[in-house]
């Protein structure tokens, strides 16, 4: 099986104003002594150009949290693929759960965005994951199938494309699933990526997301096709953030 270096991504949401720089910049310092990781941050878009100047020169890579499918125009709010690589952003996240939920992204407008940020030179972090309800009903496989073959648009059959597999009922609640459910979801992306993809899609890395704490990150990361982590909360304080992150080292 192909070796894919892990990728540690710390959400930030709406969450941070200037008085969390600090916070980066412990990041930074400690990032140093970490091994084979490879971290990006995806802060609000507001601290983005400040926490950019911050990463700048380091090995942690800047992240977006969305993008508009748009490269511009009369789009009040939004912010394009363009403007994230413009700032030196590398990564963007796209559908995320909480954009579906609250902005009723369906998988067609995430895969528009997904296209976006190929067509920017971003990688794309592209989320999946299914509901309590869908978990229930034994429908968690064919929930995730579906979408991942909605979501991800051609263009994103490449290797530094990212998938990120977030349980929607484990967001936040501190609530995680069994090695072994996070273990047969994360197989079963791989081989749909693999019948897709080929090659390519062998080099696609899997992130598992969803309340990823220093106490439980060594046993998700060493979960069979579990390529590193997105992290919401435990990512906003350094030591808990660089603790997931030497997890994964
Ligand atoms: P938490 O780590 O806070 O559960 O959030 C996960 C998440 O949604 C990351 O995108």
């Amino acid at each position: 099986m192909a070796e894919r270096r892990k990728l540690v991504a710390g959400n930030w949401k709406m969450n941070g104003l200037r008085s969390a720089l600090p916070e980066v910049q412990a990041i930074v310092a400690g990032a140093r002594g970490l091994g084979q990781v490879d971290l990006a941050i995806c802060p609000p878009s507001t601290l983005s150009p400040m926490v950019g100047e911050v990463l700048l020169g380091s090995p942690i890579a800047l992240g977006g949290q969305d993008c508009h499918a748009s490269a511009n125009g009369a789009f009040t709010g939004d912010v394009s693929a363009e403007m994230w690589a413009d700032l030196g952003a590398r990564f963007v996240i796209v559908g995320h759960s909480e954009r579906r939920q609250y902005h009723a992204e369906t998988d067609a407008i995430v895969a528009a965005k997904a296209a976006a940020a190929c067509r920017a030179g971003l990688s794309p972090i592209i989320c999946v994951g299914e509901s309590l309800a869908e978990r229930d009903a034994g429908d968690t496989l064919s929930v995730i199938a579906g979408q991942l073959a909605r979501s991800i648009p051609d263009e994103a059959g490449r290797p530094d494309t990212v998938i990120a597999y977030e349980p929607v009922w484990a967001i936040g609640t501190g609530r995680t699933p069994t090695l072994a459910q996070v273990e047969e979801v994360h197989q079963a992306i791989g081989r749909a990526l693999d019948a897709r993809f080929g090659a390519a899609g062998r080099q696609i890395r899997v992130l598992y997301g969803g309340s990823v704490k220093p106490d439980n990150a060594a046993q998700l990361m060493a979960v069979p096709g579990v390529d590193g982590a997105l992290v919401g909360g435990a990512s906003l304080k350094a030591a808990d953030f660089l603790a997931i992150a030497q997890a994964c080292a």
